[in-house]
């Protein structure tokens, strides 16, 4: 469904639950009318960030209301440290001293904190409301709105609690990114080479060659990478929604960058960079082990080392990145298992990696000043 010349749309298949994610070029399209067309509930509770909202939570609220729709709103402080039982707690009470009634939506207006924290307030609020996303973060907007994983961290590890929960809808708005801080541009980044890594040869081949525009947020490149990840992303979910097969491919970077991420305490790294550290050094073992070539493993440490994230890892102890590796929820006593690039554009499952050859790729990482091992 095209409502608007502005908003082009990539379907999710996932039978009735299926849904569009609809991505626009500014915030002029009229989404009380797409609402009403997705037969929204009239009440309508927007879950955002203070840093979203300062932007963003007038606009929409104006917006929806022109359309009748009746608004609350609960902001909340930003960063995946609210990302927890007692946050939801919290805006669960808020949304109950707001009588905000069973019929009623949730929209997800933020980063990915946001969407998963939203998410599964909307997946459990009196036993589950509507849900539809408003993505602001190039990460949000590539990656995690798509496909309906919810939930919050718990002490012992990250998204720990959740569910799948999937939206009306998201529609993802290129305008919002303008005042996404530079720092957030690059996590965005991070899902973004994956995808390419994972997928698509030919992604990869437009990253190498408009990578700077892309930071800027040239539009017409941004454009581009954005409907070409979110399709990727699309067509992997609908394969597999719930993680059983395919759905693992995304997951690409990422054993080794949860556990940069956790072994930092969340303040070293943000997601999207331990993600780029993770490729990085997930493509030294598949190089080592003979599974990537050596032209495409400096093909894939070259791009990233062109953008510019935070390097030195000093502060991170191997020790701490290790264990965090072994308490993370796709590895099995004793074995390490890892989804690792076999070239640019495809991936293998390899079910025992050496620990000793992770141990050495960790100790590049930590030590090196950039992204070339
Ligand atoms: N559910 C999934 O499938 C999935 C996939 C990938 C990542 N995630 C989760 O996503 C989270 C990371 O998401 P994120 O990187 O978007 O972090 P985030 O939600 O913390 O947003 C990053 C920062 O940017 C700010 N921000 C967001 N949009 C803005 C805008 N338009 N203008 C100005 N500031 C803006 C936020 O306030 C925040 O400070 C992690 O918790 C990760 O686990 C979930
Ligand atoms: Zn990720």
């Amino acid at each position: 469904m095209n409502t608007t010349p502005h908003l082009h749309s990539v379907h999710v298949e996932l039978g009735a639950r299926s849904y569009p994610v609809y991505i626009g070029v500014d915030r002029s399209a009229d989404l009380g009318q797409l609402c009403r067309s997705h037969h929204v509930a009239d009440r309508v509770v927007i879950i955002t960030d203070q840093n979203v909202a300062a932007y963003y939570l007038r606009p929409l609220c104006g917006l929806l209301s022109k359309d009748g729709f009746r608004i609350h709103s609960v902001v909340i402080p930003p960063g995946e440290r609210q990302k927890n039982l007692s946050r939801v707690s919290r805006v669960v009470a808020e949304m109950l001293n707001q009588r905000v009634p069973r019929s009623s939506v949730v929209i997800a207006l933020g980063g990915g904190v946001i969407g998963d924290l939203a998410g599964f307030v909307a997946a459990t609020y009196q036993r589950g409301v509507q849900l539809i996303h408003i993505p602001t973060s190039l990460l949000a907007q590539v990656d995690s709105s798509i496909g309906g994983k919810v939930g919050v961290n718990h002490p012992m590890g990250k998204n720990m609690i959740g569910a799948f929960y999937q939206p009306l809808f998201v529609w993802t708005d290129l305008e919002y990114l303008t005042t996404l801080p530079r720092r957030e541009i690059v996590c965005g980044l991070g899902e973004i080479v994956k995808y390419a890594i994972i997928r698509d040869p030919a992604l990869f081949d437009y990253l190498e060659k408009h990578l700077e525009s892309i930071q800027s947020l040239e539009r017409s490149h941004i454009l581009h990478v954005l409907a070409r990840c979110i399709s990727i992303k699309t067509e992997i979910v609908s394969a597999d929604e719930h993680e059983q097969s395919i759905r693992i491919v995304l997951n690409c970077g990422h054993t080794i960058g949860h556990a940069l991420e956790h072994a930092g305490g969340f303040r070293v790294l943000k997601h999207g960079e331990a993600v780029l550290h993770g490729l990085v050094g997930e493509s030294y073992i598949a190089k080592e082990m003979g599974i990537l070539s050596d032209s495409d493993f400096r093909r894939i440490s070259n791009l990233i080392a062109r953008i510019s994230f935070p390097r030195n890892l000093s502060r991170l102890r191997s020790s701490a990145v290790l264990n965090a590796m072994a308490l993370d929820k796709k590895s099995r006593a004793n074995k390490v298992r890892f989804l690792l690039p076999s070239g640019v554009g495809e991936t293998r499952f390899v079910e025992e990696v050496d620990p000793l050859l992770v141990k050495r790729s960790i100790a590049v990482l930590l030590k090196k000043k950039d992204a070339r091992v």
